[in-house]
């Protein structure tokens, strides 16, 4: 079985950070978010993996290069521009030949891995097997409505009027006769080949497509409000350590990682945390939920629930919370200013 991970996408959700980086590599817990995903893949036992890319493919190639850290043989495929999951599968058609593949959503991250649905598929081999979650309000992912035996009986991209709360998690398993399916696909209303159609027709055309029930939990990281909630259940997760330096009068609580080089003075720490390499945190606040990227300066501020990415500085800012700071952006309270001063990029959005 080959592993499929869709790292292309236009990622406008979470513009600016995606003029510069993509959505993939965004860190989450100073991780990017592909790399769990990747890790995942290796850890159900597939090796080989193909991770089709667009405009930002040499960005993901930088990062990931061969694979071989993460234990994979990793293929890139060109997807010319993101016209729509089901596309990208045809567009890796070749690479995967006849083979099973798992498809995994590069910008999703799912607490339990994916081991699960990967035994699971192997063990019964249906044409289809996708992993579901059981959600609040379902209207914004595509719903699946199982059978009295638990196979899918009905799939819908984004209902209005949703038939179930099982929610497609970006987690599938497909056999080659997905090829068929996405064949004869027409672009949905948002122009796009979706691959919730394309299984819609594997059920129609009378194929066995079943469920796998997520026991954990999963989150796309799309949207800023989902990455920063990533971010804090990661960060819950980690081993607390202290490699770098944390000075005497400061307090460290709960889960917290203090990565190499980096240092703390003055300061409280309440976990979950992580603290970059690199780092000078003092006379200052940082978490719950504060991810603090490499070689970041932060001080005299309050921070929580909150991404640094690498080299960001925040001086003097009270009350931060539920923010991303992209790279080398600067926040800097003035508290004499009469005015305010805010030099934001395209797409930028503040709360002042
Ligand atoms: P989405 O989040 O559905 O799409 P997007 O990346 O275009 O984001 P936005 O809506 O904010 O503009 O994509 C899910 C994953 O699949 C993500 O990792 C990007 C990837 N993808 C592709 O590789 N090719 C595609 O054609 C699409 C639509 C997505």
């Amino acid at each position: 079985m080959k592993a499929l991970v869709l790292a292309g996408g236009s990622g406008t959700r979470l513009r600016p950070l995606t003029h510069t980086l993509p959505k993939q590599l965004v860190p989450v817990a100073n991780k990017p978010i592909l790399f769990y995903g990747l890790e995942a893949i290796r850890q159900a036992g597939i090796t080989q993996t193909g991770i089709v890319v667009g405009a930002t493919g040499p960005e993901i190639r930088r990062a990931v290069g061969d694979g071989a850290r993460f234990g994979l043989r990793v293929t890139y495929l060109e997807q010319d521009a993101p016209r729509g999951l089901a596309h990208a599968v045809s567009t890796a058609r070749d690479y995967l030949g006849d083979d099973d593949f798992l498809m995994f959503l590069g910008d999703t991250f799912v607490s339990d891995g994916v081991t699960g649905i990967v035994d699971s598929f192997a063990a019964g081999r249906p044409a289809a097997e996708i992993l579901l979650a059981k959600v609040s309000d379902p209207r914004a992912f595509g719903v699946a409505e199982l059978g009295p035996g638990g196979a899918v009986v009905r799939l819908e991209e984004k209902p209005a009027r949703p038939r179930s709360d099982l929610a497609l998690a970006g987690v599938y398993a497909f056999t080659p006769a997905i090829h068929d399916a996405i064949a004869g696909l027409r672009p949905s209303g948002r122009g796009e080949l979706e691959i919730t159609d394309a299984i819609a027709r594997l059920v129609r055309d009378g194929h066995r497509v079943t469920g796998s029930m997520l026991t954990g939990w999963w989150r796309d990281t799309g949207e800023v409000e989902d990455l920063l909630k990533v971010n804090e259940l990661i960060l819950r997760e980690l081993e607390p350590r202290t490699l770098g330096r944390v000075d005497a009068v400061s307090t460290v609580s709960g889960i917290v990682v203090v990565e190499e080089g980096a240092v703390v003075r003055d300061s409280r720490i309440a976990g979950p945390a992580i603290v970059g390499a690199g780092s000078v945190v003092e006379g200052s606040s940082v978490g719950p939920g504060a991810s603090i990227g490499p070689d970041c300066a932060v001080s005299g501020s309050e921070i929580a629930h909150s991404i640094l990415l690498s080299g960001a500085s925040v001086t003097g800012a009270r009350g931060l919370a539920w923010s991303i700071i992209g790279r080398q952006a600067r926040v800097a309270a003035v508290p004499a200013a009469p005015t305010r001063r805010v030099v934001l990029g395209d797409h930028s959005r503040t709360e002042i």
